[in-house]
């Protein structure tokens, strides 16, 4: 059943004006509704599919005078309120009927119409349905019911409305609606449909974002062709762009001289935002939390995928042609690492491989050629299609093929409900419910209106995947490459985004199956008290190879202060956001209540929230009111939503739709996060360390010495600090210039580190700038600005907030590296890194390097204290390594418990870049990469 999105039925009782509502078609609850409408929609979509998009009117009359047509969206923290107004003269001799008409996006929630005719105001207002209904009811008897409605459109429907006004009347049309921008493939996109039908004076459109963390870009495609071209008008800072289009009457003509508008399309925005590191963005406003997590530079997922295509008779032709060159795009996106097959089915259910068999050339060649060759004809046997893609991939796990941390999907292609085998819909969804393996999900896809898309969607929901509508026209294939796309770079798996039970209530869904590259996943709840404490998250997630810990926080004050200065930003945004990603979860989980009583449930809170909150959703009409008259109007949406579009699950896929009251940790996961499990480095225990413009500190505790010496190399040079063939493991220090002299000399940093664990496979890379994880062909990238923690089978990341970070491989070697960070403006000084290695890191009996020799303690005597030139700075002689020097007393810095001030070390300082104390000139510890090992000798 494929319901109007929304019915807009009207009542009206005036002496002084004549109101009269269209009849577009009412749908109500009946047996022969579904055929009904199917037979109607098929009728569209034969015939009238672009010629209605054309046909769009935004205000419709014959003899009318448009006087302004605006919309305007304020887009907050992805949260969209958008009003469309117009005002309207009737300026023909008669009475007339004068439409309004507004495609809006199938996400979006109405909130409110209001209309003023010749001075009478009718506001809005959202009320249970059947309140609603009952007072319209009420006045039926002079009414004209009335209703709108298409479906038709991919992502849009209509609200259309009409009113009967004598000559001379003056209409103000103003409709609201709010919704949620989804990021997909690594953007949001906005659209509104700009189609006044006819010029108007005042046309203008804008479009104002605020985004508290900054906007990465934001771009207007001139969707609305050519003639158009340049006449779009972006200003753009950091956090806020403002996107104007706003034709002149002249520039509106499609000619010179013509009357007919050119204003006839879609308008669209699209802009990304700022993401520095992958922690994600944590936002507080009115006592609500929204927590986005988009972490990027992480190597995808390897996949196991069972394509399960639809062959039935009535796929034949376009249709078919279609999926074909959507298919031979899709395999050809498949790598080595995945494994796949192809079963198709009529009602005969056939494998293109009984067996999952990896995405290399070869077979993804048979593969195309098979399906290409594919001859549609015969019935529909879903049923059975399912049970054999579901027991390919079990056998494949039974046999142990299936790579733990891989994904495995299920992608069903289908136009048709069953005709064959099984046929009834819910036994069907049972089966597959039963006999799926909880790592598997499952995708849908129906092409056209002759499928039941409720049902693919039910049987994409509660297994883990998604489901979307391929509308069967010349641009199919590209809906099903690009519904693909979305789904093909799996990144991380089994993530929940943990907040603190006690200071947060009523969060929305907090874990999740699958992370998709250039998607977004969005948790957002109550705060519990508005206190001023700072709100903690914490997400934990598993990637390619590791798993991860991240951590943020947010100021509960901060963000509404701003918003607060802000003219054109929707300072409600984080309550109207909660409201609705709870009611698209609510309605998620009223299509797959498994009892009435449960389902009684759901719509309950649903009603409550939906009244609350102002939006239009299935359970709810916005009547509208005239002010001081009994005048009313009712806008409704149909019982169900049936509209097939459900954002909870859009981009993201749940890995359950229940929604989650709060966390269920018995222990909140930060407590241990925040004091990392003790390592080596940890406390003020001695410790050798490189520091400034390299000072080394080499402890010996066998001698309780700290010994210093300096390194002045050139920028560029890499420097082996540890190379240790026995355990695989080389530490190598990049140098980087200060920006300018100092002293007649230029000083050098370590600007990177690399320590590379070459049996673990592991080589992470840590310079100022960012984290690199490199594991066998992934890699991972991480920045300073999160807390994180890291866990690879046999190593250990943890990085905290830009300030350290600790790598622990095998558990016996630990390496510390401190980030030092100076004034951007600094004259002289860059931002720089120390780092630290404690004395117990167990390394193999042939380790070198400028800090790894004396793991082997050589025995260091120091005689002969006497005052040196400088008085605090005493001398000796050391004895070492048979070497007699002349050292001087002196202090260096150890800066891990205070970054800025440091800690004082006393240590002997060897002079001429360490000469006599390490082994050979320190020259040769230059190497020519940031993973070499010194050469043996
Ligand atoms: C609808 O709009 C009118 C006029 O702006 C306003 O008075 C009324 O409060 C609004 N209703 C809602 C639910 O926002
Ligand atoms: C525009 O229309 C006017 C009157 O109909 C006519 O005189 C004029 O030549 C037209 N101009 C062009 C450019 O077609
Ligand atoms: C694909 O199959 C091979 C064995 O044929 C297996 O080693 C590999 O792990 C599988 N890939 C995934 C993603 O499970
Ligand atoms: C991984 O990242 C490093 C450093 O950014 C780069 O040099 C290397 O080519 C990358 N490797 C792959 C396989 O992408």
């Amino acid at each position: 059943m494929k319901l109007p999105a929304l019915l807009l039925a009207v009542l009206l009782f005036s002496q002084c004006l004549a109101f009269e509502f269209i009849i577009d078609g009412e749908w109500e609850e009946g047996s022969d509704h579904d055929d009904h409408f199917r037979e109607s929609s098929r009728y569209r979509r034969n015939i009238l599919t672009s010629e209605e998009e054309e046909d769009f009117e935004a205000v419709r009359g014959d003899d009318i005078t448009v006087k302004s047509y605006k919309v305007e969206s304020r887009i907050t923290s992805r949260f969209a309120y958008t009003t469309v107004s117009s005002s309207v003269v009737n300026s023909g001799l008669n009475a007339q009927s004068i439409g309004f008409n507004v495609q809006i996006p199938k996400r979006a929630f109405i909130n409110n119409f209001t209309m003023n005719v010749n001075g009478i105001t009718f506001v809005g207002s959202v009320k249970e349905k059947t309140v609603a209904r009952k007072l319209y009811s009420q006045a039926k008897s002079r009414g004209k019911a009335a209703g709108i409605v298409r479906t038709n459109s991919q992502a849009m429907e209509t609200f259309k409305t009409e009113v009967h006004v004598p000559a001379g009347s003056k209409i103000e049309f103003e409709l609201h609606y709010q919704e949620m921008m989804q990021r997909k493939l690594g953007s949001y996109t906005h659209t509104l449909h700009i189609q006044p039908g006819r010029l108007v004076p005042h046309l203008q459109v804008d479009v104002y974002i605020f985004e508290p963390k900054g906007i990465q870009f934001v771009e207007a495609p001139n969707t609305l062709g050519e003639h158009f071209k340049g006449m779009t008008k972006i200003t753009h800072t950091k956090q806020k762009a403002h996107v104007v289009f706003k034709p002149s009457l002249q520039q509106q003509r499609k000619c010179s001289n013509c009357t007919e508008t050119a204003v006839d399309g879609v308008f669209t925005v699209q802009y990304d935002v700022e993401r520095e590191s992958n922690e994600g963005e944590l936002v507080v406003s009115d006592g609500h939390f929204i927590h986005f997590f988009a972490p990027s530079n992480l190597s995808p997922l390897s996949k196991n995928i069972v394509f399960v295509i639809d062959v039935s008779g009535s796929m034949w032709g376009l249709k078919m042609k279609q999926t074909v060159e959507a298919m031979k795009t899709i395999l050809d996106d498949l790598t080595v690492d995945d494994n796949f097959s192809i079963i198709d089915f009529n009602h005969n259910v056939r494998c293109w491989s009984e067996e999952l068999v990896p995405g290399n050339a070869l077979q993804v060649a048979n593969a195309k050629k098979y399906i290409q060759d594919i001859k549609p004809n015969g019935g529909t046997n879903i049923n059975e299609a399912l049970l054999k893609a579901v027991q390919m991939l079990l056998k494949a796990q039974n046999q142990g093929i299936i790579d733990q941390r891989s994904v495995s999907m299920i992608i069903l292609v289908s136009d048709g409900d069953p005709t064959v085998g099984e046929i009834k819909l819910s036994t069907i969804q049972k089966n597959i419910k039963r006999v799926m393996h909880q790592d598997f999900s499952l995708y849908s896809l129906g092409i056209g209106f002759d499928v039941d898309f409720d049902f693919l969607e039910r049987i994409a929901l509660e297994n883990r995947g998604m489901a979307q509508r391929i509308f069967a026209n010349h641009d199919a294939s590209e809906q099903l490459k690009m519904f693909y796309s979305q789904v093909s770079s799996p990144m991380l798996r089994k993530i929940t985004i943990h907040l603190p039970v006690d200071s947060v209530t009523d969060v929305t869904q907090n874990q999740f199956d699958k992370f998709f590259k250039g998607s977004e996943l969005v948790t957002a709840g109550k705060l519990k008290l508005s206190g001023s404490t700072t709100l903690n998250s914490f997400i934990t997630a598993a990637a390619a190879t590791l798993d991860i810990n991240l951590q943020t926080d947010a100021d509960p004050q901060e963000l509404d202060t701003v918003l607060s200065q802000q003219q054109h930003s929707f300072a409600g945004f984080a309550r109207q956001m909660w409201a609705y990603i709870t009611i698209n979860q609510l309605l998620a989980e009223r299509s797959v209540a498994p009892t009435a009583a449960k389902k009684r449930k759901i719509t309950h809170r649903l009603l409550t929230l939906s009244v609350e909150h102002q939006f239009v959703t299935p359970v709810t009409a916005l009547l509208v009111e005239s002010e001081d008259g009994p005048e009313r109007l009712l806008a409704d949406s149909p019982r169900d939503p049936r509209h097939g579009c459900c954002p909870a699950a859009g981009v993201i896929t749940p890995q359950k739709v229940t929604l989650v009251e709060s966390i269920p940790p018995s222990r909140p996961p930060w407590v241990e996060f925040l004091s990392p499990t003790p390592s080596p480095v940890k406390g003020v225990s001695p410790i050798t360390l490189v520091e400034n413009d390299p000072h080394f500190i080499v402890h010996l505790p066998k001698s309780n010495m700290d010994i210093c010496f300096n390194i002045d190399s050139k920028p560029g040079h890499i420097l082996n600090l540890v190379s240790d063939p026995g355990t695989g493991i080389a530490i190598n220090g990049q140098l980087v210039s200060g920006k300018k002299m100092k002293n007649n000399k230029l000083n050098t940093y370590f600007g990177t580190i690399s320590i590379s664990a070459k049996e673990i496979g592991l080589n992470v890379v840590v310079s100022t700038k960012k984290i690199d994880l490199m594991e066998g062909k992934n890699n991972h990238s991480f920045s300073w600005g999160a807390t994180a923690k890291i866990t690879l089978t046999r190593a250990m990341v943890s990085i905290e907030k830009e300030s350290k970070m600790t790598v622990t491989l095998d558990g016996k070697i630990s390496v510390m590296v401190l980030l030092h960070r100076v004034w951007k403006k600094h004259l002289i000084n860059v931002d720089f890194l120390g780092i630290y290695m404690p004395s117990t890191n167990l390394y193999s009996p042939q380790v070198h390097g400028l800090i790894g020799q004396f793991s082997n303690e050589p025995s260091v005597k120091v005689y002969d204290v006497h005052e040196g030139t400088e008085p605090d700075k005493k001398q000796a002689t050391m004895e070492v390594k048979g070497n007699k020097l002349m050292v001087t007393r002196g202090k260096q810095k150890d800066y891990r418990l205070d970054k800025k001030q440091g800690s004082d070390v006393n240590c002997w300082f060897v002079h001429n870049s360490g000469k006599g104390f390490i082994d050979g000139h320190y020259t040769s510890y230059i190497v020519p990469n940031l993973d070499s090992f010194l050469p043996t000798v």
